[in-house]
This record gives C-alpha cells, structure tokens and sequence, in this order.
C-alpha cells in the first residue's frame, strides 16, 4: 500500500494542506486551502511519493488526529499523502503564538516598539523550550516518514531549527529550507538572545540549501550568518521569487460567483449620474506588517488635499482576519476599522461612502475587487513576496497601477513599473495615489502588461521544481 512506503518527497510546513472543524454532533468536515505551497507540491504528480508533513492547528484537527492517528484520510486531502502532528496544545500554542508569530514574524518585520519590547525573560524561556520541542516533533516525524537520501523541504521560521535537528537524526537525506518571509537585517536580528539568535541560524545552517524569496533577503540572513557564525559553512544559499499563477487566477476569477461578487461591489461602490467611481484597491490579512492604517490615512490626505476626487473615487480596503489570538491582532483590526469609520464620517455623502471595508474572508469577493482596480495599494511596512502586488495585474480588467512599497519583497521584480513608495511616508503615498488615479491610459496599460508578465515568471509548480533540483543536484 501506497501509504507504507517511505516518502522521496517531503514537504514539512506548520500549516497543512488540510484543516478540519468539528461540528456539534462531533462530525468532522474538511477544508483544503490554496496558496503556493499546493500549487507547487502539485507539479510533482501523484505517482512520486511525497508527503506532507504539518501541525494540528485547532480542535478539529486534533480529534482527525485523534481518529486517524495522524495519517489522514486522502479523501479529505485531494490525494496527498499528509501526516499531522498531535502537538500538545500548551505546547503549540506557545511555540505559534508565543514565539513563530510574536517573537519572529517581529524581528523579521521590523514591529516592535522598542521602548518597552522586546524583554526577554525567564517566560520566554519557558516558551522557547516549548518552541524547541515543536521543531522536535517536526524532525522526528519527517525522520520516520523519510525514505534513504529522499529530499525534504522545510518551510518558514516556524521550523527554523527543523534542518538541523533532522540532520543529527538522518545524515543521509537532502534538506531544503525556504523562508517565506523577510530576513532581519543584522543589527535588528541581534535584539535575540545571543545564544537563540545563534540556536536560529545554526539550525536554518542543518539544511543543504536555505532559500529566500528575494536576494535582499538571502543578503541579510547571510549577513547574519557572518556576523555571528563566522559564515554559512556548507550551506547553499538560494533565490526563488515566487510568482503569481496565471493560469489559475484567470480561470478562477471568471467563474459565476466571481461575477455575483463584481456586480455587488459596483452597485455597493456606484458613481455619480451612472459613472463608475475610481477604485484603489487592497486586499490582505490583517496583518501588523500590511500598513493598512497608513494607507487609509494617505486616502485621507488625498482627500484633503485634492478635493476634486470626492465623491469620484472609493477606497475598497479587505483586511481578513489573521492571529485573532493575539490581543495585539485584534486591537490592530479595531483601529483598521476606527479610521475607515472616521474617513467615512468626515468625507462620506448620502450617495458615497470613500471607504468600502470587509473583513470577512471571501476569496471570490477578492477576485471581483482585483477585476475593477483602478489602482492597486500595496504598501507593507516590511513583507516577504506580496503576491497580491503580483495577482492583481493579472487579473484587473481594464488594467490598474500598482502602488508599491519599497520593503516589500514584490518590489525586486515589479520596482520599474509600480509608482514606489516608502511606506512610512503618508503624504508621498497620498502622491502616489494622486499620480496613479491620473495615469493616462496608454501608460497603465503598457505598465499592466510588464507587471503582469513580470508577476508570472516564476509560477508556483516551476518555484517548487525549481528548489527541488537544485536541492538534489548540490
Ligand atoms: C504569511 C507569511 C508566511 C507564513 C504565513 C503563516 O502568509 O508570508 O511566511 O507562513 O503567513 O500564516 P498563519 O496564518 O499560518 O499564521
């Protein structure tokens, strides 16, 4: 039977392909997300061996574990073989929230407030052991599952001590990690512990191949390495700049539901005397690094300060929940939502409302909102790739200006024809706006179709073969 052999192919990630939610009456229904990760893992077929190896997330997940013992059932997980972890959740929580998402995802996106964090104390070592007995499960798990010198690709900051673990367990075997994020630089990365910042290189160290999206990212974590290791030693250090799917998107955002969704927002964004408003457009998680808040507030200074575009433009602004565990997260929503409301109540007439805000997930309503910008906002304070800045290119019909920031991985491959921006600069992103909304036609669209093929080069199938030949050739 398939699901006895050991795996030439390994995909390791904290987040799995699958999640489960467990109804009142105990019945268990399941969820298969998208991203580039399924994409990718997809261009291996299914008659290569592969497994996917990833951590319960929640009560659901934990009673398929309960069920399954850990190998779930391939009808829920579209085919693929997929192994998840039963991590105590005292465990996973501190490891997640604890240190993945608050101590990590901060350093590498440059959020904290120094004044007063980060403190590291005798309860973030409580937590950093939790953080340390998660990587282990992951390595002893991916060490069962593996098959002699199979290839395994650890993904993320989540499991940055995973290469090196696994190495101690299995010499034999190829190990990739790839960092989805941003790489501190190392001034910033030296507010770790020494022994933890050292403990997060070495074990990134453990793999064969580390990989970034972008080489401003490779340059720092090597940088890093440097400063504090002497160097990377063995290790190789890759670039894959993962890329929008063409294909897919296209597909995708011209199914019925797509449409429904399009003709709501118009109706819902509507236009003086039936011309349709102008539309900047921005779709995220309500993530801490997106700078939502400073790009609400840059359309209020172009409000104010260019009043001919009242009443002649909408903000369309989706901000999806993410880590609503952390208090941090969810005050950040609150005040995403604080200044949409002010925006609306200062500028807002019977017939326009400037800021159209949804923060429930609708995949389908996204697509409708990339059909009709006008204008893209991307504008994180600090961000991995940004695929949004690569997706809506792709898919705005009458083709839109990107307006991007500086910091975001996205900007090394789409810079030359966004309108750049640094994020923290309110007024020049006001600027920006202004110069994307006046963009004469000829130019957007010239721009549209360079961003558009710049945004597919690397799609996520060639972005996972990619890594995993090269992981198998070093
Ligand atoms: C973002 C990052 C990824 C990361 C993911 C985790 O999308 O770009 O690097 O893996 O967040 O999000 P989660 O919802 O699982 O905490």
């Amino acid at each position: 039977m398939v699901s006895e052999q050991a795996a030439q192919v390994l995909v390791a990630s904290n987040r799995g392909p699958v999640s489960y939610t467990l109804g009142e009456d105990g019945e268990l229904t399941s969820g298969r997300g998208g991203g580039g990760l399924v994409s990718g893992l997809s261009a291996i077929g299914p008659d290569t061996n592969a497994v996917w190896v990833c951590a319960a997330l929640g009560d659901g997940d934990r009673e398929a574990v309960r069920r399954t013992g850990g190998r779930l059932d391939t009808g829920d997980t579209g085919g693929q073989r997929v192994r998840m972890l039963g991590i105590p959740p005292e465990v996973y929580t501190d490891a997640y929230n604890g240190v993945a998402n608050s101590t990590l995802w901060f350093v590498h996106h440059l959020l904290y407030q120094t004044p007063l964090e980060p403190a590291f104390d005798s309860d973030f070592r409580a937590r950093w052991a939790s953080y340390e007995a998660y990587n282990r499960a992951f390595a002893e798990a991916l060490a069962d599952e593996a098959g002699d010198g199979a290839a395994v690709l650890i993904q993320d900051y989540h499991l940055a001590l995973v290469p090196g673990m696994l190495r101690a367990l299995r010499p034999d075997l190829r190990i990739g990690h790839f960092s989805h994020t941003p790489w501190a630089p190392v001034d910033y990365f030296r507010l770790l512990p020494d022994d933890i910042a050292r403990q997060l290189l070495r074990g990134i160290l453990g793999a064969d191949r580390a990989a970034f999206l972008t080489h401003r990212w490779a340059d720092a974590f090597t940088a890093c390495c440097t400063e504090l290791l002497g160097g990377t030693g063995n290790t190789a250090i890759g670039v894959h700049g993962l890329g929008a799917d063409a294909d897919f998107l296209r597909e995708r955002a011209n199914r019925p539901d797509v449409d429904e969704r399009l003709a709501e927002l118009r109706e819902q964004i509507g236009g003086p005397d039936g011309t349709p408003r102008r539309t900047i457009v921005r779709v995220d998680r309500t993530e801490l690094s997106k700078n939502i808040v400073r790009g609400m507030l840059a359309y209020r200074q172009l409000l104010t300060d260019r009043p001919e575009w009242r009443e002649r433009v909408t903000h369309v602004a989706f901000a999806y929940p993410s880590r609503q565990d952390l208090a941090v997260y969810r005050d950040y929503t609150a005040r995403v939502q604080e200044v949409a409301d002010e925006i609306n109540s200062t500028y807002g007439t019977p017939g326009w409302t400037p800021v159209v805000l949804h923060v429930k997930d609708d995949f389908a309503r996204s697509l409708a909102a990339y059909r009709l910008a006008d204008v893209a906002l991307v504008n994180p304070i600090r961000d991995g790739m940004n695929l949004v800045a690569k997706e809506i290119p792709v898919v705005s019909e009458t083709g839109c200006a990107l307006v991007l920031s500086r910091e975001a991985g996205a900007y090394e491959e789409l810079g030359d024809d966004a309108l750049v921006v640094n994020p923290y600069d309110v007024s020049a992103t006001a600027a920006a706006l202004h110069e994307a909304l006046t963009m004469d036609d000829d130019d957007r669209a010239a721009r549209t179709k360079r961003l558009a093929a710049a945004a597919t080069a690397l799609p996520p199938q060639r972005w996972f073969l990619d890594q995993l030949e090269a992981l198998r050739d070093g």
